[in-house]
């Protein structure tokens, strides 16, 4: 799946300036440089943000290197190409912008010692390619930090309720405003939906010959501000409810979110970040 790769407007943005998603990025971004740094005798010369969207990790990047003092060709690789005009615009010449994919991306970028793949993973159907890229990419003692909100563990205890409500209002506002009933997506049945475990992110590494520095979850409280901006964002929105044309479903989801918070009366809702740090050998 290239996403965005021809939207007109991309609508990542929005979602990606909320306080506590820029907090789990910059987390993973410090984490992963630091763990690098440890090797004192290898400075870091090449880093990659894969999946660099609008740039918001890249600035990350960027502000990380210079706090380390290493001055390091930053290159940032995304399939669309509205996503990284804008994020040009943002980072401006701290980095080289290239279009490219998680599955093909060593042809454009190698001998790099820092990749790093934020909020990208889950939309891979064969994650395989993306960790075989990573082991051909890096040099030894290299370092692949990625994370996602779309694992089997994202959900904190006791919000399942809360995705439960939402969906159930965005498909009666269809209903009753639209007139039609869209089928119920069912993750469990398709491969390219599947969430992985963490566990199972364990063993994809260790196959392709990774060492774990660093795995852990991070709980990031989400408003419904984020949750609205998110439904904006295609990709999620057409994840969501699949099948229902973006023009419909969008709003469905942004009123009934707020629909299912003042209902179970809450401003914030607590959600998982699966943070992984791995080291090439
Ligand atoms: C949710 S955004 C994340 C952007 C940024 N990394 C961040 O964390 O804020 C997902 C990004 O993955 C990109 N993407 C989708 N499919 C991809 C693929 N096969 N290879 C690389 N990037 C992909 C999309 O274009 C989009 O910019």
């Amino acid at each position: 799946m290239v996403a965005g790769e021809n939207s007109p407007d991309y609508t990542f943005e929005a979602f990606a300036q909320h306080d506590f998603y820029r907090a789990v990025n910059e987390h993973l971004v410090d984490a992963t440089l630091q763990i690098r740094s440890r090797l004192p005798q290898l400075p870091i010369r090449r880093a990659l943000d894969l999946a660099c969207g609008t740039g918001a990790v890249t600035q990350l990047l960027v502000e990380g290197l210079r706090r380390l003092r290493q001055p390091a060709e930053i290159i940032a690789v995304d399939p669309s190409d509205s996503a990284l005009e804008k994020a040009r615009r943002l980072v401006g010449n701290a980095a080289a912008f290239v279009r490219g994919t998680a599955q093909a991306f060593s042809s454009v970028a190698t001998g790099l010692d820092v990749i790093l793949f934020c909020n990208a993973i889950h939309l891979l159907p064969d994650k395989d390619e993306v960790f075989h890229e990573a082991s051909k990419a890096l040099n030894p003692d290299g370092v692949f930090g990625f994370n996602t909100s779309f694992y089997e563990g994202c959900y904190a205890p006791g919000t399942e309720r809360f995705y439960r409500l939402w969906m159930l209002r965005a498909l009666q506002l269809l209903k009753q405003e639209n007139g039609i009933r869209p089928d119920r997506p069912d993750r469990t049945k398709v491969e390219a939906m599947r969430w992985l475990t963490p566990d199972e992110y364990r063993d994809l590494l260790q196959r392709h010959g990774f060492v774990i520095e660093d795995m852990h979850a991070e709980e990031a409280m989400m408003t419904c501000e984020s949750w609205q901006d998110i439904s904006h964002y295609s990709e999620f929105a057409n994840g969501a409810l699949p099948g229902v044309p973006e023009e419909l479903a969008i709003p469905a989801l942004q009123r009934a979110v707020a629909q299912a918070y003042d209902e179970l009366g809450i401003t914030e809702l607590p959600r998982n970040w699966l943070q992984v740090v791995a080291r090439a050998v």
